[in-house]
């Protein structure tokens, strides 16, 4: 199984902190926000990781990570994302490096408690079709959003007005090679991005979308307030101290469509 980090994106949600560096290279805590992504797809047994960056500070990646052996890898593969054409776009960068297998797939700035050695795991027995971790929060309208009918997802809203339920797509994703298709096919949304939730209502289409629960805490660090948090959250696990977690749902798991 491979992995894929994305870091592509200009972080403008994080100016001035972003003005003269990569939003992934940011301290989160006591380190690089990008050193989490990875070091979750190292923990699931994934050694082959292929990190997708962008922007003008991107040569910091490869000072900052080399081959990867803080993480006990061998080599890390990188590739450009030229300027910011959505998680999908950076996704379809990746598609020479799957080389027709399935994909783990993490987004950059996001930070979590648990493991996914589990669900990676559990995809690795029947890596078909597309399989997310879902987690429950009390302001789901700033992510993708579950629509659930009983244990099944119907649809997914991005960032909707009024969402249909408390469970968001957090940003660990786990895909058969049928997505680099669905990417090709994609139009650019309303915000001009080629958006990953498109992806996922399609396999939800062919009733081919699973999910599981993440356990843990969960938090995006892509504004002050979230960048902020993670950073409490993590301390809070270094040090033993009380973890500030937002409302976590008790551990779940749904067969999702299909
Ligand atoms: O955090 C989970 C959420 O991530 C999901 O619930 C949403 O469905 C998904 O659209 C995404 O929402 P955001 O709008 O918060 O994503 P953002 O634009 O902040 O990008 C998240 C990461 O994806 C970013 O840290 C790096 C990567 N990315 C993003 C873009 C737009 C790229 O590699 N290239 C890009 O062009």
């Amino acid at each position: 199984m491979k992995g894929i980090v994305l870091a592509g994106g200009l972080g403008t949600r994080l100016d001035p902190l972003t003005r003269v560096t990569n939003k992934h290279l940011l301290p989160v805590y006591d380190r690089p926000m990008i050193f989490y992504p990875i070091q979750k797809l190292v923990q699931a047994g994934i050694e082959d990781i292929l990190v997708v960056t962008g922007g003008n500070h991107a040569g910091e990646f490869l000072r900052l990570l080399g081959n990867g052996r803080e993480f006990g890898l061998k080599h890390l593969n990188y590739t450009y994302q030229e300027g910011e054409g959505g998680i999908a776009e950076a996704l379809g960068l990746a598609e020479h490096f799957a080389d027709g297998g399935p994909v783990v797939v993490v987004l950059g700035d996001n930070i979590f408690s648990a493991s996914i050695a589990g669900p990676v795991a559990r995809f690795r027995e029947d890596p078909r079709g597309a399989r997310l971790l879902l987690k429950e929060v009390p302001d789901p309208e700033r992510f993708g959003v579950a629509e659930l009918d009983g244990d099944r997802v119907v649809a997914i809203h991005e960032k909707p007005e009024s969402p249909p339920s408390r469970f968001v797509v957090t940003g660990v994703y786990m895909y058969d090679q049928r997505a680099f298709d669905v990417i090709r096919t994609l139009e650019p949304s309303r915000r001009n991005e080629l958006e990953i939730t498109d992806v996922n209502n399609r396999y939800i289409g062919w009733g081919d979308l699973r999910y599981e629960i993440l356990e843990g805490w969960w938090t995006d660090a892509g504004t002050i307030e979230s960048l902020y948090r993670a950073s409490g959250l993590v301390a809070a696990d270094a040090t033993g101290g009380p973890a500030s977690s937002p409302a976590s749902s008790p551990g779940q798991e749904g067969n999702g469509v299909g």
